[in-house]
Formats: C-alpha cells, structure tokens, sequence
C-alpha cells in the first residue's frame, strides 16, 4: 500500500510543468499513449500495446477526424465561421463534431438512428448539436436512413458535408498523425498493428504511413460478426450482412474510407467475444475501453499465437467504456443478449 510519504516518487514530482497549459482544448487531440495490456495474452508471447484513443478530448479516435477535416477545409476557404456542417453518426462522430464545431464557430447537425443510445444523444446535444433521429430499419440507399438524409440535407441546404465514410481527408488525418505517432512512440519497432474498421479511415491512414515505413509491417484490420468488410476484403464478395452489437466498426456497405490495398489480414470477432474481452482487459489491465477494443484485443490474441516472441503489436483502442456501462458493462443486459450465464450476471 502506498503512504503518504512515497505519493511523491509514485507520481514523480518533479516538475514537469511545461506542457500543462493549453489556449485550447483542439491542442489535446492526438498524441495519445501507447499502454502494455496483458489480459488474455500469454506472459512469454509477444509484447502488446493498446493506443488509448478514448483518451481524446472527447472520449473517441472521431476527433481526429473531426478536426483535420474541419480545419483543412477552413484553410481552403471551403468553411467559414457561421457556417453549418453535417454528418452521419451512430455517436462518437456527433461529439467529435460538436466540439470542433464550438471552437470554429460552427452550427453542426447530425443524423442518427433510432437505436443510438441516449446517453450518446446526450452527450452530442450538449455540443450544442442538432440531432436529427432516423429510422434505425432504413437501409444504407434509403432515403430516409441517417446516411443519405445528411447528403441530401447537405445538398438542399448547401451545409458543408462531412461525409467521413467517403472523405480521403478522413484517411489522411490518421496518415498524418495516428500512423507517425505509432512509428515514433514504437522508435520503428512495432511489427503488427490492429484496428477496427468502421469508416475505415483510421486503418486505411495509419496503415498506409506505417507501411510506407516498413512495407514487412503487418496491418490486421478487424470486423465484427456480421459485418460485410471481412469477406469484401478476402475475396471481394458482397454478402448479406446480418446485425451485430459491436458499436463503431464494422459495415453493411463498403465506402471509400477504407482503402484494402493496406489489409495484410482481417479478423473476425463475435459480439460476444468482443464484450468478454473488454470486460476482462477493465479487470487486468485497468483499461476500461469500448466493445470494439475488446474486438481489437481479442485478435492480438490471434496473431500473438503465431507471431515470433520479438513482435510488438499495437492495437487501436477506440473509444471509452463509460459509453457502455448500459450495454457491454451491465450484466442484466450481457445476460440478456446471451454473452454471460446467470451465474456471472449478479
Ligand atoms: C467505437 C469506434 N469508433 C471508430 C472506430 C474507427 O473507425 P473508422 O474506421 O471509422 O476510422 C473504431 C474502430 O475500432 C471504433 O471502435
């Protein structure tokens, strides 16, 4: 146990102020760490770090996104202050949008589902952002889907639109920072990188920087099961997909964020795999992350089994548990859902 009398050296008090100020809460985006995980891995098999996105200013890997393509489209004269912007979100993209949205000055709208929880709803309003609520049933082509009422809202209203499913600047904000921080933060060591693929931004960008650094790097994207992507990227079938829990990654159409040139592999991983998995990473390692970091951690599990003891994998920790405490951190609903037995479930 610690006392009081060591406190000092646990948080090391020498001063360390200089990077503790800031003229805005934009500059804390990115550079986030990198922390050793050991749930569920081997203590003899390689070494495995998870890239703590959801400590972002906003709690998610969006505001990456959010404020490269923002800023570069101020620069472009494309956005002005006063001006409205839209996208589509199931959640994290909405706050990552309201927040940049704040700053610049910016009225920001988003689409999204019915099935979006309404803590997210919450936390997206209290940017300030108007939240439009969409049929959660309406396909992809749907008119009246979140995906294509942000284009057309967009279109009608001449609103500058997002679109982080087929933006390149989605890919280039993860080209431009995600990727470079991994090979700088590693010093060039890291052998595997692991990620979800949702949009396919992050993957597609910070693979493609990682692997102009080392073309023998191994980019593993992951999907849940059900999604379309695992099969679109082996053999370039489209199958039916059929719906999954995992938030944030997976698809049920493939869009131009996701660049598969840069696929070494993908895993699939079920719902119930995922969910476990970060309910055991919050026990063992003290990280409590989102269901698809559980997804990420269990395919470093995968490649970890075949990768030489020297490997370093690094896997993207996306968003933040505390958005799933009434979901993959509740037992009633994990038992509900099948993904516990009662025994577990107290
Ligand atoms: C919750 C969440 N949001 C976003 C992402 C990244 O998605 P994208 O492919 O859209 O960059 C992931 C990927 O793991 C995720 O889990």
């Amino acid at each position: 146990m610690a006392t009081i009398f060591n406190m000092a050296a646990i948080f090391s008090m020498e001063s360390k102020n200089k990077d503790v100020m800031y003229e805005s809460i934009l500059d804390l985006i990115g550079n986030t760490p990198l922390v050793r995980i050991k749930g569920g891995l081997e203590e003899t098999g390689p070494k495995a770090y998870a890239k703590l996105e959801f400590l972002n200013p906003t709690g998610s890997i969006k505001d990456r996104m959010a404020y490269y393509i923002i800023s570069k489209a101020i620069k472009e004269g494309k956005l002005a202050p006063g001006d409205t912007v839209i996208d589509n979100t199931s959640g994290n993209t909405g706050s990552s949008l309201g927040m940049v949205a704040a700053l610049f000055g910016l009225k920001a709208i988003v689409t999204t589902p019915e099935k979006t929880s309404q803590e997210k709803i919450d936390l997206i309003k209290s940017y300030g952002v108007e939240v439009i609520i969409t049929p959660t049933e309406a396909v992809h082509e749907d008119p009246e889907g979140c995906y294509m009422m942000a284009r057309s809202l967009a279109k009608e209203n001449s609103w500058f639109d997002l679109d982080q499913y087929n933006s390149p600047d989605n890919i280039e904000s993860h080209y431009a920072s995600t990727g470079p921080e991994i090979w700088n933060q590693t010093d060039g060591t890291v052998t595997h990188f692991v990620a979800g693929i949702g949009t396919g931004g992050t993957f597609s960008g910070a693979a493609r920087y990682l692997k102009e650094m080392n073309p023998d790097l191994k980019c593993v994207a992951v999907d849940p099961e059900g999604s379309i992507f695992a099969d679109y990227i082996k053999d370039k079938k489209l199958i039916e997909g059929h719906t999954y829990m995992t938030e944030g990654i997976g698809s049920d159409v493939i869009t131009k964020a996701l660049d598969t040139t840069v696929v070494d592999q993908v895993v699939t991983v079920s719902d119930k795999d995922a969910f476990n998995r970060a309910r055991l990473i919050t026990r063992i390692d003290g990280i409590c992350a989102g269901g698809s970091s559980g997804a990420v951690a269990c395919a470093i599990e995968r490649i970890a089994k075949s990768a030489s003891n020297d490997s370093m994998i690094v896997g993207i920790f996306a968003d933040a548990g505390i958005r799933y405490m009434s979901k993959c951190y509740n037992d009633t609903w994990m038992h509900k859902h099948g993904y516990i037995p009662q025994a577990e479930a107290k």
